[in-house]
């Protein structure tokens, strides 16, 4: 089964991609974790890339979808979560061919929905473990009080450079110019599902699990 999960800058798509690979074996696809690693990496790549993602802007087409388009001639027997991709159009139509070309499709597509309000809130209160990435936010799931990571036990918190009020600005005005019209897009192919995003974290997976059935 292969599913995307739609919505803007903290509406809890990565919490749940990581939920939905424990809990069924699928492998999550995050752009944005890739572009992640790319910038660390001190390569040309991640040195173009580094200060388009501080500002919120979008990366270009061609760089993320050679990113998934890499990732998708590995193993994919569980199927693939697509979190952060497509974003535009030009990707979503990337990847409608791609994965026709490895001979399979996109069974979901589910839409979180979440207001600009609790989105500030989520992504200001956000850090993650920079060891195995295990997301946590001040308000809501707080780190441990022992220091120590609840999934791998590291000691390694990390904000994201672009996870301020400035950055995130830019990144919902991106959201809503030019990844929002996939809504419209996967609506028309009948692929659409939505789920309520304000909801606790368990109550947004027992939604997508009714929905994946
Ligand atoms: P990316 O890393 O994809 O960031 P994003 O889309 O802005 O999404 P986030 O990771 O911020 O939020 P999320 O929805 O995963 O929320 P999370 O689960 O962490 O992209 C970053 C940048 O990379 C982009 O700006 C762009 O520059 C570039 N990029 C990436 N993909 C690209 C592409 N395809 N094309 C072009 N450029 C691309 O949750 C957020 C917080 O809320 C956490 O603290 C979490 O604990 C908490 N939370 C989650 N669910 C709940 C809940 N139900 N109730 C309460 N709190 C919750």
């Amino acid at each position: 089964m292969n599913i995307i999960l739609l919505g803007p800058p903290g509406a809890g798509k990565g919490t749940q991609a990581r939920i939905l690979e424990e809990s069924r074996g699928m492998v999550q696809l995050s752009t944005g974790d890739m572009l992640r690693a790319a910038r660390t990496s001190g390569t040309e790549m991640g040195k173009i890339v580094a200060d388009v993602m501080d500002r919120g802007d979008l990366v270009t087409d061609e760089i993320v979808i050679g990113l998934i388009e890499e990732k998708l001639n590995g193993d994919h027997a569980g199927g693939f979560i697509f979190d952060g991709f497509p974003r535009t159009l030009a990707q979503a139509d990337a990847l409608g061919d791609l994965l026709a070309k490895h001979g399979t499709k996109l069974d979901a597509v589910i839409a979180m929905e979440v207001n600009d309000d609790a989105l500030v809130s989520r992504i200001t209160a956000r850090s993650t473990c920079g060891a195995c990435g295990e997301v946590y936010n001040d308000l809501t799931k707080p780190q441990p009080a022992d220091g120590k990571c609840s999934n791998c036990g590291a000691s390694d918190f990390r904000r994201r450079a672009d996870d301020n009020e400035e950055s995130l600005r830019q990144r919902l005005m991106e959201y809503y110019k030019k990844t929002s019209p996939l809504i419209g897009y996967y609506h028309a192919k009948g692929d659409l599902q939505w789920v309520p995003g304000l909801g606790e974290i368990d109550e947004v997976s027992a939604a997508i699990a009714e929905i994946l059935g």
